[in-house]
């Protein structure tokens, strides 16, 4: 979601802004690698993972979080890492719980290592995030990373009871989408903004502002499993095929339950006339105009915050969503 658009040249503060950024996500990255040598026995593992870096949108959001409070380059780029470092834990565990075989287009921690291992790794990435957090604030910005990592397993638990079942209950899968996503999103924004000295209200709108971006974020990518595709990076149909309730596949089932007669759909015939009957609802325009309304909203939270180039740069990163 947070695409990397390089800004034209002409555009002074925000291309220095880019800059800065990139700098600091390259100090992230030097922390990962660092953590990753140091990490003995659990190295293996997590070097698999991390290595391959992601899209790095947690640490985008610690790093823009506090340049948009200070109205300059402040940043602390081991703090940012321990976003990376708490998703990754997460990752490592999800993917033995949902038995993954691939992330990152490489086959997962767990297949080229074991379950064991992936577990292990996962919890050894835990463990390191939290002293970087605790070296930078060890009373209210480690709590709070305590509180997410609760809700991250809360979210992973509400998730593990309806298994292998569609989800019908709309309620059901936000409670899951805000546990499991949105938690993460909001510990990194607050954490940024505490950093560069936020006061109490600033904390809490950048809080609201990524508790907004981490359901857009989710909702999303369950749309792009009807409308994605190479452009996206997505394939289709993928979380239909595994029987994954997706908001669309939710509220369609609401307006015509007879799609549920076509579950499961394995069979790359079923799926398509299930996903079929999913577009015939209209429930993909709802779902779009949610994803829309959610990253409007959490943009206008930011116009409380003077207009930098790093807020510029935050809102167009978030924009180029297409
Ligand atoms: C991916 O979901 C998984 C998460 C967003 C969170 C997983 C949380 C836990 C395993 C709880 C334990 C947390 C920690 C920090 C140790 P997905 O399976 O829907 O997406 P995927 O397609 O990327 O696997
Ligand atoms: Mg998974």
């Amino acid at each position: 979601m947070l695409h990397d658009v390089r800004p034209a040249p002409s555009d002074a503060p925000l291309a220095q802004a880019h800059a800065r950024l990139h700098a600091a996500l390259d100090d992230v990255g030097a922390t990962l690698d660092e953590v990753v040598e140091n990490a003995g026995p659990a190295r293996g593992p997590m070097e698999h993972l991390i290595s391959k870096r992601g899209k790095l949108l947690r640490p985008r959001l610690v790093l823009l979080s506090s340049a948009i409070v200070a109205g300059d380059a402040v940043f602390n780029p081991d703090l940012a890492a321990a976003a990376e470092l708490i998703h990754s834990a997460s990752l490592l565990h999800d993917d033995v719980i949902d038995a993954g075989e691939e992330r990152r287009d490489l086959p997962t921690a767990r297949v080229v290592y074991s379950n064991a291992a992936s577990v292990l790794a996962g919890d050894h990435c835990l463990t390191d995030a939290m002293d970087l957090i605790r070296a930078v604030d060890a009373e209210t910005t480690l709590a709070e990373a305590l509180s997410c990592v609760r809700q991250l397993v809360d979210g992973e638990l509400i998730q593990l009871e309806t298994r292998g079942a569609l989800v019908t209950d709309e309620a059901h899968y936000r409670r899951v989408c805000e546990l499991k996503t949105a938690s993460l999103f909001v510990w990194a924004a607050r954490a940024g903004a505490r950093y560069a000295g936020g006061s109490p209200a600033e904390i809490d709108t950048f809080g609201e502002f990524a508790r907004d971006l981490g359901i857009a974020f989710q909702i999303r990518d369950d749309l792009l499993d009807f409308i994605g595709g190479e452009r996206f990076g997505k394939q289709v149909h993928e979380d239909l095929r595994e029987g994954r309730s997706t908001l669309p596949l939710i509220l369609a089932v609401a307006k015509n339950p007879k799609i549920i007669d076509e579950l499961p759909a394995r069979d790359s015939l079923g799926v398509r006339r299930v996903a079929k009957l999913v577009e015939e609802t209209g429930v993909l325009t709802t779902v779009a105009e949610e994803v829309q309304t959610r990253i409007i909203r959490a943009l206008e939270r930011l116009e409380t915050f003077p207009d930098t180039a790093f807020r510029e740069l935050l809102t167009t990163q978030i924009r180029a969503l297409g």
